[in-house]
């Protein structure tokens, strides 16, 4: 019988937590759970979330144990696995970048551009703080499987400031469109495999298999008239959200200008910026939506379950986001070597890019961590892109550690979603004044 495991979700109180519960306890006959922790540092939010967690425990596999923590020495001691989904500031900070970007004319994203930075400063440091309890307290082979935005960020810093950390990053964005390219080859998600490279939300697959058939012309031709969208996908979870149907869709754009590769979703906010602009809304931010829609079902449900009503739990339970940390974990648990895309140092793994690049590309998830794939030489158009946003990461990291004020400034600059050094000036005084308490202090 394999060894009977403490797993730790740290970010308890996320709207993702009940998903990914589901997809763990789906997979108990391989994840041999005992007890199963949330951790987070705001109580009241993660109280009502344990709620919901508990009804899914109950009704999916009751004699997992449910233990609900904000004591980070109760949480970690000899845990063996620790899924972080952390939201430093909560969705409250997240409408804040959003609002700060837009207000000058530039991309409000969680994750790139000003808004994506921003929030990585945030980030950085209490992502270290997780590694150090996970190394003061959790069992000795202990795995971090992190999901914490931004990706990019957050992978560049952790390898930088604790490069020993039994910590892999990871991000579902390329999972997810592998989804919808099932869904347009009408075939299973299993059976897709992808070859990829990029930096976490700036990648391109190079080409895809379906069940070893080489498919990458056929969606090629999908995508450019339609992008990830299909009648299939229709009925998908995620596509029932108008501005997921919009990025979805926006692949199309992308795709018919630059047709050497397949684009992340995500290259619609620095492909083009000025549409995206456009398209967003002030009073109506990404983080907004969430706000209204996905956390109030979830506080309602919480409010529900506590006055005895009936909760409709199959509404927490979207998309591939939950399936895919479970399924890197149980690579992780048996040595499997499962073929996942993954956030690594590049290491020579993209020839044509310098080593410490941290790189989204496919690697077998091993016992002792991911062994990634060669990739090769890319052509100049993918490099330039790519080193200039991993230089515009780097600088943001090193903003970070050295607390330098013109190093942050250098890296809002790189950014392309910022048009010149004045608008990133002022984005970034504004960020500092909004970010009083979170960021490290820049001089
Ligand atoms: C994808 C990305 C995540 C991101 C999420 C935002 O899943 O990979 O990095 O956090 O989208 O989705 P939301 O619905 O919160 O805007
Ligand atoms: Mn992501």
């Amino acid at each position: 019988m394999d060894k009977e495991l403490k797993i730790v979700i740290c970010g308890g109180g996320s709207t993702y937590t009940p998903g990914i519960v589901k997809d763990l306890l789906d997979q108990r006959q391989k994840i041999n759970i005992k007890e199963l922790w949330l951790y987070d540092i705001d109580e009241e939010r993660q109280n009502k979330v344990a709620l919901i967690v508990k009804e899914v425990i109950k009704t999916e596999a009751p004699e997992v144990v449910l233990k609900v923590t904000v004591n980070p020495k109760e949480a970690f001691t000899d845990a063996d696995y620790i899924m972080a989904q952390m939201r430093v500031g909560g969705l409250k900070m997240r409408v804040k970048d959003e609002q700060i970007c837009l207000k000058h004319g530039c991309v409000g994203q969680e994750t790139c551009g000003a808004g994506g930075m921003t929030y990585g400063m945030r980030t950085i440091y209490p992502m270290v703080q997780l590694i150090d309890y996970c190394e003061e307290y959790a069992s000795k082979k202990y795995w971090i499987v992190n999901y914490s935005n931004p990706a990019a960020i957050v992978a560049k810093a952790t390898y930088k400031l604790r490069p020993k950390a039994r910590i892999i990053n990871i991000c579902d964005m390329p999972v997810e469109i592998e989804a919808r390219m099932a869904e347009i080859l009408d075939c299973k998600l299993e059976d897709i495999e992808s070859d990829y490279f990029g930096l976490n939300h700036y990648g391109w697959f190079t080409h895809v298999r379906c069940k070893g058939v080489d498919v990458t012309d056929k969606l090629k031709e999908h995508v450019r008239k339609y992008g990830y969208v299909s009648e299939a996908s229709m009925n998908d979870a995620l596509l029932k959200d108008p501005d997921w149907v919009h990025t979805f869709k926006n692949s199309a754009l992308i795709s018919s200008m630059f047709t050497d590769y397949l684009p992340n979703t995500y290259w619609q906010y620095y492909l083009m910026p000025d549409s995206i602009v456009d398209y967003m809304d002030i009073n109506n931010t990404r983080g907004m939506q969430v706000i209204n829609g996905r956390e109030k079902r979830i506080f309602k449900a919480a409010e529900d379950i506590r006055e005895g009503k009936p909760v409709d739990l199959q509404q927490f339970y979207v998309g591939v986001h939950g399936k895919f940390i479970v399924k890197v974990v149980e690579s992780l648990i048996h040595d499997e070597r499962s073929r996942q895309l993954v956030i690594v140092p590049n290491n020579g793994a993209i020839e044509n890019l310098s080593d410490d690049a941290t790189v989204e590309i496919p690697g077998y998830v091993t016992d002792r961590g991911v062994e990634p794939v060669r990739v090769g030489s890319i052509p100049r158009f993918y490099k330039g892109l790519i080193e200039q946003q991993d230089a515009c990461e780097g600088l943001l990291v090193e903003a970070a550690i050295e607390h330098s004020y013109e190093k942050a400034l250098m890296a809002f600059t790189m950014n392309r979603t910022i048009p010149s050094s004045l608008v990133a000036k002022k984005l970034l005084d504004d960020m500092i004044e909004a970010n009083k308490g979170y960021w490290p202090e820049l001089k």
